[in-house]
């Protein structure tokens, strides 16, 4: 009987710890999809003006590469991809006063591998922005 109870624990375990495994490796995987998409979509739509690296452009076009500012702003991103962007804003002490073009064609799903793209880029390290996230978050938008 309690050698019986030893092997029920022990297959427990192996199946626990399967279970993890194979969950953390379709997480790394969903991330890896997103991430390499929004790439893809970032060299189409966006690097252009905020340039391969994320630097920006000079005065002009701000850049991605300030933490900062993308980590206070996560819940926005979306809306400023989708719906373009024309407020002052402040970057690394720097002041921005231009305008982005809207993106409304973008799905989103590839808003939010966009965003997956840029907060895991450049000095950011933000893990995964899933399309219900984005969908989530436009809605805040899309409703103004
Ligand atoms: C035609 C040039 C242009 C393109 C293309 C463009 N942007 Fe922008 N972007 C800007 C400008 C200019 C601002 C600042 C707008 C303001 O001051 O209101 C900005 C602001 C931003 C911001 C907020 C500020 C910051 O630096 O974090 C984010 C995030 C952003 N853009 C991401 C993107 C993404 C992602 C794409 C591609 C889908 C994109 N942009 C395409 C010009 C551009």
């Amino acid at each position: 009987m309690k050698r019986n109870n030893l092997v029920c624990i022990l297959f427990l375990i192996i199946f626990i710890t399967a279970f993890i495994d194979s969950c953390q490796s379709e997480g790394q995987l969903n991330y890896a999809r997103y991430y390499t998409n929004g790439k893809q979509l970032y060299d189409t739509h966006c690097q252009n003006c905020h340039n391969a690296d994320g630097k920006g452009l000079q005065a002009l076009i701000p850049p991605l590469t300030d933490t900062v500012f993308l980590r206070q702003n996560r819940s926005r991103l979306a809306c400023i991809i989708k719906f373009g962007l024309n407020e002052k804003i402040t970057i690394h002490g720097k002041e921005y006063d231009f305008q982005m073009a809207p993106n409304s064609q973008l799905a989103d799903i590839d808003i939010a591998a966009l965003v997956t793209y840029i907060t895991n880029s450049f000095g950011n390290k933000q893990g995964l922005y899933d399309d219900a996230s984005a969908a989530g978050d436009l809605e805040k938008c899309e409703s103004e």
